[in-house]
């Protein structure tokens, strides 16, 4: 269970908070789904919780235990938007052992295999696979650290109708084993997997019922 109580982010660098006394609890084995426009803060909150900035106040817990930016980095995988601009392997084994050359090839194919990709050979080149594929192997390559939690940026950004849904069926999957946290500024891909949401506005979060959210989606025009 992640369980963030009261967190504010004012770094001096901004005239106002960036994030305010956000509260949020996610239980293992579900995908929470953040909502927010440009600019609401949504990377900034993944960049606390995956321990590369550390809040002004409030505090951050897994299960009981409370947590420092150190512990984080190591319990939480980050997927950054458009991860394929960050691939720095030659090939698809160098990718997915960056940082941990100690990884036995066991750990590799199930990384590869959780993300539909256990048929490529680990020579290929990552800017060689699919946007598709590309999105799965950024995925890959969080999972071989086994976190215990994800988080995803704007996973589907950039990606087309087909490939879209098939990322999100995957993340419907990979919920099965593992905690999701996905922040969006379009709440249309992602609702129907969402097992709680909130919306994020200038730093402020509110919870809301994914199935309340998904009919106001479908209306046309409806404003969320
Ligand atoms: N270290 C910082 N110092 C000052 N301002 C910052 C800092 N980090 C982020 N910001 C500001 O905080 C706000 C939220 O930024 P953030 O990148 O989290 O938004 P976002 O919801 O991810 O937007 P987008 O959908 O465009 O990616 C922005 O106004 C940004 O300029
Ligand atoms: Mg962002």
């Amino acid at each position: 269970m992640l369980y963030l109580k009261n967190l504010n982010y004012h770094p001096t660098a901004s005239p106002t908070a960036i994030l305010k006394s956000i509260n949020l609890q996610l239980a293992p084995q579900k995908l929470g789904l953040i909502i927010g426009p440009s600019g609401s803060g949504k990377s900034t909150l993944l960049e606390i919780l995956s321990g590369l900035a550390e809040p002004t106040s409030g505090s951050l817990f897994w299960r009981e235990q409370e947590l420092i930016p150190e512990q984080l980095q190591q319990l939480a995988g980050l997927v950054f938007q458009f991860p394929e601009r960050h691939f720095c392997g030659g090939t698809i084994l160098e990718e997915l052992r960056l940082g941990h050359p100690e990884l036995g090839s066991q750990r590799v194919k199930q990384a590869l295999s959780e993300v539909g990709l256990e048929h490529l050979s680990l020579s290929t080149a990552p800017h060689a696979l699919s946007g598709g594929q590309q999105r799965r192997l950024a995925l890959a390559v969080q999972l071989i650290r086994q976190p215990n939690i994800l988080l995803l940026d704007e996973p589907t950004a950039g990606l087309d109708w087909s490939m879209r849904r098939q990322l999100v069926n995957l993340l419907a999957k990979l919920k099965q084993h593992w905690t999701l946290l996905v922040v969006t500024h379009d709440a249309g891909d992602m609702l129907a997997i969402a097992d709680c949401c909130w919306t994020l506005n200038h730093g402020e979060l509110q919870s809301v019922d994914p199935e309340m959210l998904a009919a106001k989606v479908k209306e046309p025009q409806a404003a969320v």
